[in-house]
C-alpha cells in the first residue's frame, strides 16, 4: 500500500482515504463520495482493529462480509482497498501507542476504557500506510472525529479530516455495521434514539436552554422502550468534550444506549 500510495503521489494524484471496519453500507458509501469528491483517488480499509475492543465486547461477533464489502466499494468507485490482516499491523514485537489525553477519558472513554487508544493508534498507523491527502469519517462516532482532528493536529499529520454527516435509515436509526445485532423487537425500539433527539431540536427551537430539562425529556422518551438500557446522555462542547449545563453557541448532544446486548451511539450538533 505505501508503495502504491508513492507511486500515486509521483503522479501528482490526491488521494482520499475512508478508513472502516468493514460491514460495508450506505453509512460508508457516502464517505467514498465525500473522499471522490474530493480527491483524485480514493483508497478504503478495511480492517475490524482488535486494540480498540475491549474484554467482553463484540471483536470476534463483529459482522464481516468482505467479498459483499469488495463489490459494494467498486460499484462506488472506490480504487483501492487495503484490507491487512491482524499480524500484518500488529507483529508480535508491537510496543508503540497513540494516545489523545483527556479526550479520549469522557463520554465513550468511561466505559470503553482503551478503546480510543486502539482507534488513534491503527488511525496513526493507516494514515502512515495510506499516506491520504483528505481521510473521511462519519459524524455518527462524533467523540471519534474530535480525538482524530486533535491528533492530526497535534501530531502535524499533512492530512486534511473531514467529517461527513450521519446517514440513517427511512425510520432515522442512524446507519451502523451494529444494526444487524438488533432483535426486530429492538430494531423499532431503537428508533427512539433519533426521535429523542429530534424532539431536542425542537425544544432548543422553542427556546429551552436548560441541558438538565432536555437530557430529563431524552431519558424519559428512551426509558419508555422495554429494550432500552441508556450508558449516557451527555451535552457537551464540541472542541473539548467538557460537560455544558446551557445550551450556548455549539453544543454536541451525544446519546450512547443499549438495546439488548448492542451499544448504538448517536448524536446532534446544536447552534444557538
Ligand atoms: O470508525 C471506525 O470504523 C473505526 O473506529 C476506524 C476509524 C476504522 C478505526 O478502526
Amino acid at each position: 500500500m505505501q508503495k502504491i500510495s508513492d507511486e500515486l503521489r509521483r503522479e501528482k494524484k490526491t488521494i482520499g482515504f475512508v478508513p472502516t471496519m468493514g460491514y460495508i453500507h450506505e453509512g460508508h458509501l457516502s464517505l467514498i463520495d465525500v473522499s471522490n469528491r474530493n480527491s483524485d483517488i480514493t483508497v478504503a480499509s478495511i480492517f475490524v482493529n482488535p486494540t480498540q475492543f475491549g474484554a467482553g465486547e463484540d471483536y470476534r461477533e463483529y459482522p464481516r462480509d468482505i467479498e459483499m464489502d469488495k463489490m459494494l466499494l467498486k460499484k462506488r468507485r472506490c480504487s483501492f482497498l487495503f484490507y491487512p490482516d491482524v499480524d500484518a499491523m500488529y507483529s508480535k514485537y508491537f510496543k508503540t501507542e497513540v494516545y489523545v489525553k483527556d479526550l479520549s477519558r469522557f463520554l465513550c472513554g468511561i466505559r470503553r476504557k482503551t478503546h480510543f487508544k486502539g482507534v488513534t493508534t491503527v488511525v496513526a498507523k493507516l494514515f502512515n500506510i495510506v499516506k491520504p491527502d483528505i481521510a473521511v469519517f462519519g459524524q455518527k462516532d462524533a467523540q471519534q472525529a474530535i480525538i482524530i482532528k486533535r491528533m492530526v493536529e497535534d501530531l502535524n499529520y499533512n492530512t486534511k479530516v473531514i467529517i461527513a454527516p450521519i446517514i440513517r435509515e427511512k425510520d432515522g436509526l442512524a446507519m451502523s455495521s451494529r444494526n444487524v445485532y438488533l432483535a426486530k423487537g429492538e430494531r423499532k425500539d431503537a428508533t427512539v434514539i433519533y426521535n429523542s433527539l429530534k424532539e431536542t431540536e425542537h425544544m432548543i427551537e422553542n427556546g429551552v436552554r436548560n441541558v438538565s430539562i432536555i437530557v430529563r425529556r431524552i431519558r424519559e422518551m428512551i426509558s419508555s422502550k422495554k429494550s432500552a438500557r441508556i450508558d449516557y446522555i451527555k451535552a457537551v462542547e464540541t472542541k473539548d468534550l467538557k460537560p455544558v449545563n446551557e445550551i450556548k453557541g455549539e453544543v454536541l448532544i451525544a446519546v450512547a444506549c443499549y438495546f439488548g446486548k448492542a451499544r448504538f451511539i448517536d448524536n446532534i450538533i446544536v447552534k444557538v
